[in-house]
């Protein structure tokens, strides 16, 4: 139900609305990170990325104080990661080479839906007297798509420079080994994504305000175990949500078959995060570090699981009919948001759980939070890329087959 004030807002003449919206927006951001701390780290990247608008422009640099660790006995010294490395070394893929790239891909085909209308539920719209002709609706679907998509590539972009970052501070031969064989993973994202946008969509959009702050907050913070905990296990397990879901949900064949390489390749990374930071969050960090990061996990949890209302789209679309609260209104309940929210999760709750970030202390929040339905799932080291592949295409209640 509507305030007052909401009301208010909602009857503004559009250029005023669409000024006031989004600043109201970012302080109603702030107040929800119920953590003075949590809040306090992420205060420098939500400068950079709500006040002065970085994602904005067509470069951004974002500086890093940490540690390259060198290691000049070359000892093997973690079994699991060697063995990871060599996986992922026998499992390389070429982007250009290995998909059909002379797909015919025509996002107005009704036939074979990139996105799927159902995706968002335009029924919804007509309560605040938007409709849509066939054509148009086809059109908005292609522009969530190429919205997706767009965020689907910057984030592997700021994956590439992460896998980097931490292949230099991480302080295990076996790791920095794993590690190269991910910047490659990250950079054929890159390219494979890019090449799909660039030649079939036709439209790339900027990078949206909530991914560029978690991105930035990453790539500045100097701890290598927060890097991790937010590369590859928080943003990673965000990608897997976002590529399960539209794997699952895409009729075109060439997307589903990057989606397929792709999701392989995220599933060892994620692999990695756990390995990476099970014995160190259990055993080599203070009480008090272990419950800032169980602080921050959570955090960032609500944030990228009620965050990515594609504004850019609702902007050339529905600004001048609806707010954007009445908006978000729509996102928040598309059938879309839910299955992405539900395989991530899935996918999230049990490496937190793995990794020792989920005492007796935070349950209650996820309880609060629905999440706790997903605590018994299995953890990325014990869920291959193409069991996850195999359990998205074949099982509806995924996290009850994960659990089996
Ligand atoms: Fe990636
Ligand atoms: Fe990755």
């Amino acid at each position: 139900m509507a305030t007052a004030a909401e009301r208010l807002i909602d009857q503004m003449p559009t250029a005023m609305r669409s000024k006031v919206e989004p600043i109201l927006e970012a302080v109603a951001l702030l107040r929800e990170i119920r953590n003075p701390s949590v809040m306090t780290q992420f205060m420098p990247s939500f400068g950079r990325g709500f006040v002065l608008r970085l994602g904005e422009l067509d470069t951004a640099k974002m500086v890093s104080g940490h540690a390259t660790h060198f290691d000049w006995t070359y000892e093997s010294d973690f079994p699991e990661m060697r063995d990871l490395y060599t996986r992922a070394k026998r499992n390389q893929w070429d982007a250009e080479m290995d998909v059909d790239w002379e797909t015919d891909v025509d996002p107005m085909n009704p036939e074979v839906p990139i996105v799927p209308e159902h995706f968002i539920d335009l029924s919804r719209a007509a309560d605040f007297d938007v409709t849509l002709s066939a054509v148009e609706k086809r059109r908005l679907m292609h522009d969530v798509a190429a919205w997706m998509l767009s965020q689907f590539l910057h984030g592997e972009q700021g994956a590439l420079y992460a896998a980097a970052q931490v292949t230099e501070s991480v302080e295990w031969v076996d790791g920095k080994l794993y590690g190269a064989t991910q910047v490659m993973d990250e950079g054929r994202h890159v390219e494979a994504f890019h090449r799909y946008i660039d030649t079939k969509l036709n439209k790339l959009y900027i990078i949206n305000d909530n991914l560029f702050t978690i991105i930035d907050s990453l790539m500045t913070d100097s701890r290598w175990d927060m890097k991790f905990l937010g590369m590859q296990i928080m943003v990673e397990g965000l990608a897997l949500g976002a590529f399960g879901m539209l794997y699952k949900w895409t009729s075109e064949p060439l997307l589903k078959d990057i989606l397929k390489y792709v999701i392989r390749d995220e599933a060892r990374h994620v692999h990695y995060g756990v390995l990476a930071l099970r014995d160190h969050i259990r055993t080599k960090i203070s009480e008090k570090e272990r419950r800032e990061r169980e602080d921050w996990v959570f955090e960032v949890s609500l944030l990228m699981q009620n965050r990515f209302m594609m504004y850019e789209v609702y902007e050339e679309w529905f600004e001048h009919k609806v707010s954007r609260r009445q908006w978000r209104e729509l996102v928040l309940d598309m059938p879309g948001l839910h299955e992405f929210r539900r395989v991530m999760f899935s996918r999230l709750v049990p490496n937190l759980r793995e990794i020792g970030l989920l005492s007796d202390r935070m349950l209650p929040y996820y309880e609060d939070a629905g999440l706790l339905r997903y605590m018994d799932g299995l953890d990325a080291t014990r869920l291959s890329g193409d069991e996850y592949l195999d359990a998205l295409q074949h099982h509806d209640d995924f996290e009850f087959a994960a659990a089996e």
